[in-house]
């Protein structure tokens, strides 16, 4: 039988996998995430909930956001993929996605971070200027259970060169809460409350 081969620009680097289910050889039912993450240490975008849901294995295919949990490598041929850790420029530096996303401190935990940029990124050659209803839109099939998205949103609005300033929205936002909700203390008692000694004891 014919060997069959598929051919895909990795970050810049070609890379040819044999398929078949031999030492080495990429079984025809490998994912492109997983021959991205266990093949190539290709760590940056994640696998949560493999079924297409939740965007945090995103990564670029010729310039679109694909969720590769749901692509067969075997079917990449002469695809040109660009993953988290090929979006920062060898010469300029990081993606000025990247640098927004610190700037905002847009995540928390960062498990969804690499999946949520590489989509925006995806809307973002398709569309340098999206209004912040576009960016919404491009951003919903991806999930942070972190709820990360009022700074993400910032981050991306800021790349976009939305004029709004986001930052004081939320500030007026925080400003405007007048009685917020008191921390039930018998609830969540702190034993640096008074010192160590709060009265409670382990009897
Ligand atoms: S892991 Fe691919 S979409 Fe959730
Ligand atoms: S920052 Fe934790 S899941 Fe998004």
């Amino acid at each position: 039988m014919k060997k069959q081969y598929v051919t895909m620009t990795i970050n810049g680097r070609e890379y040819r996998f044999s398929i078949g289910t031999g030492y080495g050889e990429v079984p025809p039912s490998e994912t492109l995430s997983e021959t991205l993450r266990k093949r190539l240490q290709l760590t940056g975008s994640k696998e949560s909930c493999s079924e297409g849901a939740c965007g945090c294995c995103t990564v670029l295919m010729d310039n679109r956001g694909v969720t590769s949990c749901m692509l067969l490598t075997c079917e990449c041929d002469g695809k040109n993929i660009v993953t988290i850790e090929g979006l920062e420029d060898p010469v300029t530096g990081l993606d000025p996605l990247q640098q927004a996303f610190i700037d905002e401190y847009a995540f928390q935990c960062g498990y969804c971070t690499p999946g949520i940029i590489m989509a925006a990124k995806s809307l973002l050659i398709s569309n340098p200027h999206p209004t912040e209803e576009e960016i919404k839109e491009a951003m919903s099939g991806n999930y942070c259970r972190c709820i990360s998205q009022y700074t993400v949103l910032r981050a991306i609005n800021r790349v976009a060169g939305n004029g709004e300033d986001h930052t004081a929205v939320m500030h007026r936002a925080n400003d405007d809460v007048v009685d917020p909700i008191p921390v039930r203390q018998e609830l969540f008692p702190s034993p640096f409350a008074n010192g160590f000694d709060n009265g409670n004891t382990l009897d």
